[in-house]
Order: C-alpha cells, then structure tokens, then sequence
C-alpha cells in the first residue's frame, strides 16, 4: 500500500484543520433518512477535537450545481452532528467560503468545530476550481485531513486542488479503514474470492467488471445488469430492461472471465412481471429464458440458494448493487437473502454501493458484515485499480 501520513503522527493542539468529510446523507425535508456517514465521521471528529485542533469541517450534499438550494444545506447535518457530539462546541456557518465562514473559522476555539454549508453551493467546487480553493484555505490553514472516501474520486476543489496548497495533509480514521480493506484485504484476499455485482447498468460498472473478472475466483451477476449478460448470450430476456449498446462489453467479460479462469454466474431462473408496478403479478419464472411481455425483476429462488452456496464456500466476498429491485416488497427476496447469507458467512464479507449497503440495513445485518464502504462511485473506481484524485494528493511525497 502507498504510504500516507496519519492524524496520529500530527501535533494538533491549538492547529486551524481543514477536515474534508462526506456528510451526503439522503435527507426527507430536514430530516436525515439515513445518518451512517454521520456516524463513521465521528471517530476523526473527535480525536481532532481531544487533540485540542480548531476544526473547519467542509463537506457536499447532493448535486446542488453551484447554487444555494436550500433544500441541500447541511444544517440538519450540523444539528444532528451536536446530538451525537455532547458536550462538544458545534458551529454552523451559512456559506462555505463566504463572509460567514471567515467570521467564525478566525473565532474558533480549540476543540471546537464549524461545519461550512454545502461546498457544492459553490460554482467552483465541482470545476476544481483554485480560486474556491484559495478562498477555502485561510479558514484552517495549518492541516488539511481528509476523511471524504465517498468523495475521493471527484477531483474537485475542496478534495485536490485544497491539499495542494497545504504542506500537512493527513487522511483520517475512516479514510484508512476504507483502504485497510478495500486495498490492502481485498489486494490479497484469501481464496476463494468471490464478487457479487448487481445493480441497474453495466455501463457503471464496466471497469470494475473488467478488473474483477481477473482477480477472483468467481463472479456471480445480478440485478438488471444481468438480463444485458444474458443477452450477450443469446439467451431470451422477455421485454427486461436491457442495455444493447452494453452487449458487446458483456460478451467480452464472459470471455475473458473464462480465460482466466473464472467463474462467472449469471442467474438460472428469475421473479418477473408485466411491470415494475406490476407487484401483484409477480410470479418466479423457473427457466434462465424469461417468456415474452415478462420483465425480470429479482432473481429467482433457485439463484438466490446458489449465490447464497457460492458466498458461504467463498473466504473474500465482496458484493456490490442490489441482486433485484428490492425497494418493491415482490423483488426484494432475491437480494435480501444475499444480504443474509453474507452475514452467516465465516470468511471476508465487504459491501459496497449505497444500494447493497441500505439492503444491509433492511435485511438487519450489519453489524455482521466485515466492512460496509462508505463509498459508491469512490469503491468502484478504487477496485477497478483507478488512482483516486483525493487520494493521490495525501501520498507521502
Ligand atoms: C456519494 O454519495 O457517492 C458521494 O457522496 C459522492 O457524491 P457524488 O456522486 O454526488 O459526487
């Protein structure tokens, strides 16, 4: 693994620090449906705060496009960060780079933080822009850390152009664990190794596939990406959603998984129906060709019991998107048995993807899984061997 320096290796007392996390929770209105990345962030907040450090913590929230959408702002996120943080002194400022944020970074005691608004409500954030980056700087100019792993492949103003201009840059807690398993675990797994990918499209996951398909010993295929394999194979997918531009990508993995020797599954029957809100109709379809005017929406009992085989025999599993569309009651047995079987599993289990990791928690099983990534996009792009931006700028020069 390459070398980056630590938070721990870093004298922090009195020292203005730039902490870069990802607080991109999904919110209704202003309540937080789902407040994980709040929680993992926690471990780093709170040692930078014990260190006696004046925090200035910085994240995004959605895809706002440069502009103030109220509806994005992380004051819920800054409220919710007081509950879980008693005791401790929150502030909130109400721009990200603006008059507010200079004002109450310079009044930052130590052992205090300020949580800037929504980065992104700032045209130059997603450009990668320097000027926002030279605004950015002087709140904490010190120490840049970076505990962002769900933003760390976006090359974007606050996650690469930022710790340039610094001469301490650190990752925290949550960044190493996320590196701990998926580079350093999931580099040299112990065998067998077996990936587990689903989801809407091929087309996302196209480097990951090609990566994957020479580095474990067997790749099962799910979710609506599956009936585009099953195509590629001339096998008769009914009126399923199926991506043809993707046809071609998918014959070339099967042949190249076969070359190098891996096995790869694709499912043996499927639950489909007329529609997606055809839940009523939904019926198993106990055949890999799915019959005309039926869509498949889940696999099959039969996939399900074989996946769920494949994961208990495997020593590394990682899995990444849903094996169905399990939001819908009718389509979710298919990937809430995998989520399950995964948790009974003796060996290595990482889950990845903001849609297997809410299967996680709707199967109940997290606590039971090895590792749940933070990260969506930033897992994938790492496990296809890619170089993350935000992270090339933390290696130790
Ligand atoms: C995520 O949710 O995957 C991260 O927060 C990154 O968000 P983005 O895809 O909008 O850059």
């Amino acid at each position: 693994m390459k070398e980056y320096l630590s938070i721990r290796d870093i004298d922090l007392k009195g020292k203005r620090t730039f902490l870069r996390l990802d607080l991109n929770v999904p919110l209704s209105g202003k309540e937080i449906r789902d407040d994980t990345r709040i929680q993992y962030a926690l471990p780093t907040i709170n040692f930078l705060l014990d260190r006696g450090a004046r925090v200035v913590a910085c994240s995004h929230l959605g895809r706002p496009k440069g502009q103030v959408v109220p509806a994005m702002s992380l004051a819920p996120v800054a409220e919710a960060l007081g509950r879980f943080l008693p005791g401790r002194v929150i502030h909130f400022s109400s721009d990200a780079a603006g008059p507010d944020a200079s004002a109450s970074a310079a009044a930052l005691k130590p052992g205090e933080l300020l949580l800037l608004e929504n980065v992104r409500f700032e045209p130059g954030e997603t450009k990668g822009d320097q000027e926002l980056a030279a605004r950015l700087r002087p709140l904490a100019p010190d120490i840049y850390v970076n505990d962002a792993f769900g933003a760390a492949h976006r090359p974007h103003a606050s996650v690469f152009a930022l710790p340039s201009m610094y001469e301490n840059v650190a990752m925290g807690f949550l960044l190493e664990k996320e590196l701990s398993y998926l580079v350093g675990r999931l580099g040299s797994p112990e065998r067998p190794y077996l990936a587990l990918l689903g989801g809407a499209k091929v087309s996302d996951k196209v480097p990951v596939l090609k990566a994957l398909s020479k580095k474990v010993d067997a790749l099962c295929i799910g979710g609506a990406m599956a009936y585009t394999f099953l195509a590629a194979k001339g096998i008769p997918t009914g009126s399923s959603r199926i991506e043809k531009e993707q046809i071609g990508v998918a014959k070339t993995i099967i042949e190249e998984a076969a070359s190098s020797g891996v096995l790869l599954s694709l499912p043996g029957d499927h639950v489909a129906a007329r529609s997606i809100d055809d839940e009523a109709g939904a019926r198993p379809v106990p055949s890999q060709a799915i019959p005309e005017g039926m869509m498949g929406f889940d696999i099959g009992p039969i996939t399900a019991q074989t996946y769920g085989a494949a994961v208990s025999r495997a020593k590394t599993v990682l899995w990444n998107g849903p094996m169905g569309v399990f939001e819908r009651p009718a389509f979710s047995a298919g990937t809430l048995a995998v989520a399950r079987a995964l948790a009974d599993a003796t060996g290595l289990t990482v889950v990845g993807g903001g849609d297997s990791v809410a299967a996680v928690k709707a199967a109940g099983v997290e606590a039971r899984i090895s590792h749940i990534s933070t990260g969506g996009g930033a897992s994938l792009e790492l496990l296809a061997g890619l170089e993350l931006p935000g992270l090339k700028v933390l290696t130790r020069k």
